[in-house]
């Protein structure tokens, strides 16, 4: 099993592009079922998600061209199998995202279910109520979920939890719906606006994509489109806290700065200067960072996929700081890693308090899940001596070439079998 091999000590300095969003892209790939058109995507970043998701696709008998460039080209011209089979569905839980697409276009859809994860239960009532409303009989046998319907209609639906993957897959299905469809309590994440504007681009009429009310006209049929993805907010935030950590100073090229307000204003509390222009954001940490509350809820205040790697940064802060988990219910598994990396944090309940010290220690740790990770590569970084980071597959499934961009940067930082 690979691994990384940090030498912790080195500031970052120097500039690197950002990719495009995991969590877009995912989504959007999946729209290419809506048509049986051509969609060409470009700016699809290379990670084993998008890998297994194309693969996803291909099984179900959309045809892909150039399936390992960042610009693909998917064609559902013809669906011949309407299965997203638990191989897939339990390496990667975004396949879900296949089941209101194959069911607004082909009228059947048998999703494995996807099971507990190593960040909590994340079942995926909501996407079945919202079906459901919109006239689908859904029946769960043998672990999964077997969708009819000869036409989906529209509905006032009313998501009793704000969830991301949900208001995509609901959205995508009432593309092709009779009628209207509302989605109240919509998650307002920037990957929903994406998506919306990439269906809408293959001429669906979405409006209100990025509010709580989202408004769909359903339309007789989709055609093709082209899609260029965002850039990878997580994935900026993630660079500019490493930055932060090691007291360095970047330049992230093709981002956007307003995806990450709530993740600014937490650096510039530590300590960051930052500015921006259109497609770029500058960094430098010239002291010590302060110690920064958090606590996670959905867009646009702070974001769960950027806790792990601010609890690193407050292990080497000056003071004591609370991390407070509210989206998953497991996802505080960092600690006991940064633990041994002889961290200074408490868990209470679904709360973690660090007090800041002057310096971790390099240690063998293991990635538990993919920003899990992410925050073990921070710790590395600024730990004195070496790290070696196990299972480090889950980095693979969401940062394109971390080690190569942080190479770039002047990290010290090697991958190993
Ligand atoms: N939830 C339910 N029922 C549902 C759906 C969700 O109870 O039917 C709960 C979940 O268990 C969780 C909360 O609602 O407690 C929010 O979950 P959500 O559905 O929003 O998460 P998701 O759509 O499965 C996406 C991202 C995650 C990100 C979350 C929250 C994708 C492919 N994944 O997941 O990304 O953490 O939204 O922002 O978009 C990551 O990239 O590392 C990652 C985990």
């Amino acid at each position: 099993m690979q691994k990384l091999i940090i030498e912790g000590g080195s500031p970052l300095r120097g500039e690197i592009s950002i990719s495009g969003a995991k969590n877009a892209a995912l989504p959007v790939l999946c729209a290419a079922l809506l048509t049986k058109e051509t969609l060409t995507v470009k700016n699809v970043p290379a990670l084993h998600d998008i890998t297994t998701m194309l693969s996803l696709l291909q099984q179900m008998g959309t045809t892909i061209a150039s399936p390992y460039s960042s610009e693909v080209s998917l064609s559902a011209a013809t669906l011949t199998h309407l299965v997203a089979p638990y191989e897939m569905v339990k390496t990667m839980r975004a396949a879900i995202l296949v089941l209101g697409p194959l069911l607004a276009r082909a009228g059947e859809a048998n999703i494995s279910l996807p099971g507990g994860c190593a960040i909590g239960l994340r079942p995926v009532d909501q996407h079945i109520k919202g079906l459901q409303a919109m006239g689908a009989e859904i029946q769960i046998k043998h672990g999964y979920i077997h969708a009819v319907a000869s036409r989906l209609h529209g509905a006032r639906i009313i998501f009793d939890i704000v969830t991301v993957t949900g208001t995509e897959n609901l959205m995508m299905a009432a593309t092709l719906a009779t009628g209207t469809t509302i989605l109240e309590n919509a998650a307002r994440e920037p990957e929903i606006m994406d998506l919306a504007n990439c269906l809408n681009a293959m001429g669906a009429n979405i409006q209100g994509a990025g509010t709580d009310i989202i408004t769909i006209e359903g339309v007789p049929s989709l055609h093709g489109a082209e899609h260029t993805v965002m850039p990878d907010r997580i994935e900026t935030g993630t660079f500019l806290v490493a930055a932060t950590a090691t007291k360095g100073d970047i330049y992230l090229r093709e981002t956007d700065v307003h995806l990450l307000d709530a993740v600014l204003d937490k650096l510039t509390e530590a300590g960051a200067a930052i500015d921006s222009g259109k497609d770029w954001i500058h960094l430098s940490m010239q002291k010590k960072p302060k110690s920064v509350n958090i606590r996670t809820a959905p867009y646009p205040a702070f974001p769960t996929d950027m806790q792990a790697q601010f609890m690193s940064l407050n292990c080497i802060a000056d003071g004591t700081a609370i991390i407070t988990e509210t989206i998953f219910e497991n996802r505080l598994m960092h600690v006991q890693e940064l633990k041994r990396m002889n961290a200074n944090i408490e868990v209470e309940g679904n709360a973690a308090i660090i007090s800041g010290i002057p310096q971790l220690d390099g240690a063998h740790v293991m990635a538990t899940d993919l920003r899990a990770s992410a925050s073990l590569v921070i710790a590395g970084l600024v730990a004195q001596g070496e790290t070696i980071i196990d299972r480090i597959y889950h980095l693979d499934r969401g940062y394109e070439n971390i080690e190569g961009k942080l190479t770039a940067l002047g990290a010290q930082i090697k991958r190993a079998q």
